[in-house]
């Protein structure tokens, strides 16, 4: 079994630039449209409903998971069914705890702060964020030297949404502050099959339920995925087919994308490379494999195994990460006899 080296943009759960506009059309609005994750949208609708009960803000939410699944589309669906607006801000953009206080003095009562990446919020920056979130306070200093001193401001009482896909890059007393943390997870075929129709209605694209099912088999359990390749697919369908993303124009689009069948992107085919060719199979250290990739071990963890885990491709062992039948046949390779080395891997370009 033979696999063509596919598009590996196409398979990124990360967002491209020209997909931004796509993106919030499609996107839920509602939780009701937020399919899948059925446990953690429970959980957060008691939260949400328990808050609105109280008169109170929701406790401060930590999205956590894999790029694509939707933690910034949540973020929004629970402002809205708070009934508030959503500022959207990100790690990196605060670069100064100015940015961050101009923010939070703007806040009005139960609205929701959004801050993506927030493992890559600045420390200064954190440390202002502290008494925000625990006590609805910020403690400025104004001034330098012998001569500053510290200004209190009473904020209004708001809900910090933090989203990333690095958990554990987050300092323990920042983590500490979030009183409801939730990792999205994996989206299942049936799951993605379900959102390929729904964005495909919205976007006004005929899409067959077997069309819906070639393009969710391939979408890496990703809803961005999903996505992008059901626009592949309406793209086909127009010019060589009906119009209509049936069954069989979905599987021929993705043929001539190459994208097959729980198809690998470009950093899984580096990695699953690396562990069968350097490490001839695993069993593996994540470090050492992490090294050998040039990722740190926590992208690796919390980005790229998630998916290949599941799909059967890597298995983790007490011993170290072993490479899965599934990986041999997804680089075109034979798996080795008991000894000697597999001749078809040398050279092989990781
Ligand atoms: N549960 C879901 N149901 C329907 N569509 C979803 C869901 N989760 C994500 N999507 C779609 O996937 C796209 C990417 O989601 P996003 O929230 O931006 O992911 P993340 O912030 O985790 O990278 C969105 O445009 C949205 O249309
Ligand atoms: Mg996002």
């Amino acid at each position: 079994m033979s696999a063509k080296p596919n598009d590996n943009r196409i398979l990124s759960a990360e967002p491209r630039v020209d997909e931004r506009e796509l993106e919030n059309t499609v996107r839920p609005q509602r939780m009701a449209e937020f399919l899948g994750q059925r446990q953690v949208k429970e959980r957060i609708r008691i939260c949400v409903t328990a808050a609105a009960q109280r008169n109170e803000a929701m406790d401060h939410t930590l999205l956590y998971g894999p790029p694509g699944l939707g933690k910034t589309t949540l973020a929004q669906v629970i402002a809205r069914e708070v009934g508030v607006e959503m500022r959207h801000t990100s790690g990196p953009v605060l670069e100064r705890p100015g940015d961050l206080a101009a923010l939070l003095t703007n806040l009005k009562a139960r609205e929701v702060l959004f801050i993506d990446e927030v493992h890559r919020l600045n420390p200064v920056v954190q440390e202002l964020l502290y008494p925000a979130m625990e006590d609805f306070r910020l403690d400025i200093v104004i001034g330098e030297g012998p001569a500053a001193h510290t200004m209190r401001l009473k904020l209004k009482p708001f809900t910090l949404v933090g989203a990333t896909t690095r958990a554990g890059l987050l300092s323990s007393p920042l983590r500490d502050r979030f009183g409801i943390q939730e990792r999205l997870e994996l989206y299942s075929a049936e799951e993605l099959q379900r959102i390929v129709l729904r964005a495909a209605g919205i976007i006004g694209i005929p899409c067959d339920p077997e069309g819906a099912a070639e393009i969710a088999g391939r979408a890496r359990g990703t809803p961005r995925v999903a996505n992008r390749l059901l626009r592949r697919a309406r793209d086909y369908a127009q010019v060589r087919a009906d119009g209509r993303v049936s069954g069989a124009s979905a599987a021929a689009a993705m043929e001539l994308y190459n994208v097959h069948a729980n198809g690998l992107d470009r950093m899984d085919r580096r990695l699953l490379g690396v562990l069968i060719e350097r490490f001839h199979g695993g069993p593996a250290g994540v470090e050492a494999l992490a090294a050998g990739i040039g990722e740190d071990r926590g992208t690796i963890e919390d980005v790229y195994e998630p998916f290949l885990v599941r799909a059967g491709f890597v298995l983790r062992t007490p011993r170290g990460r072993v490479a899965g039948p599934a990986a041999y046949s997804a680089l075109g390779l034979e798996k080795p006899g008991k000894q000697g080395d597999n001749p078809q891997l040398e050279g092989f370009d990781a």
